[in-house]
């Protein structure tokens, strides 16, 4: 009985583990607030999409939108200028770097994780007229599996929790019953065969009583 509870018990863990999504910059997810040129192999020098996410990244002096529900998040800026980084509506971090930067191959790391897990908005904004950012991916954390609708993957991964957790008490009093009937018909033919059965004390109405009771 307490295999299959166990085993059950651990795709329900599985099911709840964190996981982690990249969001490319060619994503419908992604809102760009202002002028933008979308690099890739054809538009752009062909380095300078090389190691990036899906071989594109996007250039642009405006602000990036981004929402999502989960945990955490992260992503990594080329940038020229400086950025005020906004997580619903509140600034977390600020970067500020330079062409030296950019040439080093520096980049801003943007980094929030232990959000309390629930609908966020990344907002990454330019704050100086000369601002350029070079944005190629992010990362965001969920905690159960990512749904369309915010409200569903919450309310989903509660049920679907619940519904596993009673799916395994099923199936473990189901066991213990096949096992304990299983039991008594090997000891009723042992009585038959005139062989002692493991337990000498039982009696046969005992028996039935316990199976009754488990019926
Ligand atoms: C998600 O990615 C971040 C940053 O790369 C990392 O620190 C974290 O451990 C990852 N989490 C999972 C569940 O993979
Ligand atoms: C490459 O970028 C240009 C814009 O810069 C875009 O029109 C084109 O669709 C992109 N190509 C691919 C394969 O994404
Ligand atoms: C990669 O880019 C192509 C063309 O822009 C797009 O259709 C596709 O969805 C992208 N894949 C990912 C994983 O973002
Ligand atoms: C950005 O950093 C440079 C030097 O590294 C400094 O001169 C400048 O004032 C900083 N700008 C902001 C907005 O913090
Ligand atoms: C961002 O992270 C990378 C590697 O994780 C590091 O090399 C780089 O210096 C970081 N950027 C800044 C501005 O600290
Ligand atoms: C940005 O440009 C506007 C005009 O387009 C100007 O009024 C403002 O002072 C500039 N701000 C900075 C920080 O240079």
């Amino acid at each position: 009985m307490q295999r299959y509870f166990v085993l059950l018990l651990c795709l329900v863990v599985i099911r709840a583990t964190p996981q982690n999504y990249t969001v490319g910059d060619t994503s419908p997810d992604i809102q760009y607030g202002g002028a933008k040129l979308q690099c890739n192999a054809s538009s752009c020098p062909p380095e300078f999409t090389e190691g990036a996410f899906n071989h594109s990244a996007t250039l642009t002096t405006g602000s990036i939108t981004f929402s999502f529900t989960g945990t955490a998040i992260y992503a990594s800026l080329d940038l020229i200028g400086t950025c005020s980084i906004m997580l619903d509506d509140q600034e977390i971090q600020t970067l500020n770097l330079t062409v030296a930067h950019a040439i080093a191959g520096v980049r801003g790391n943007i980094s929030k994780p232990d959000l309390a897990n629930g609908f966020h908005t990344l907002v990454i904004m330019p704050t100086g007229n000369l601002t350029l950012i070079g944005f190629d991916h992010l990362v965001y954390t969920t905690g159960p599996p990512a749904k369309k609708s915010h409200v569903g993957a919450i309310v989903g991964g509660v049920i679907g929790g619940l519904i596993l957790a009673l799916g395994a008490l099923f199936l473990a009093l189901f066991v213990r019953r096949r096992k304990l009937i299983m039991r008594r018909n090997q000891r009723k033919n042992a009585v038959f065969r005139g062989i002692p059965a493991a337990r000498h004390d039982h009696k046969a109405g005992e028996e039935d009583e316990a199976t009754t009771e488990l019926l």
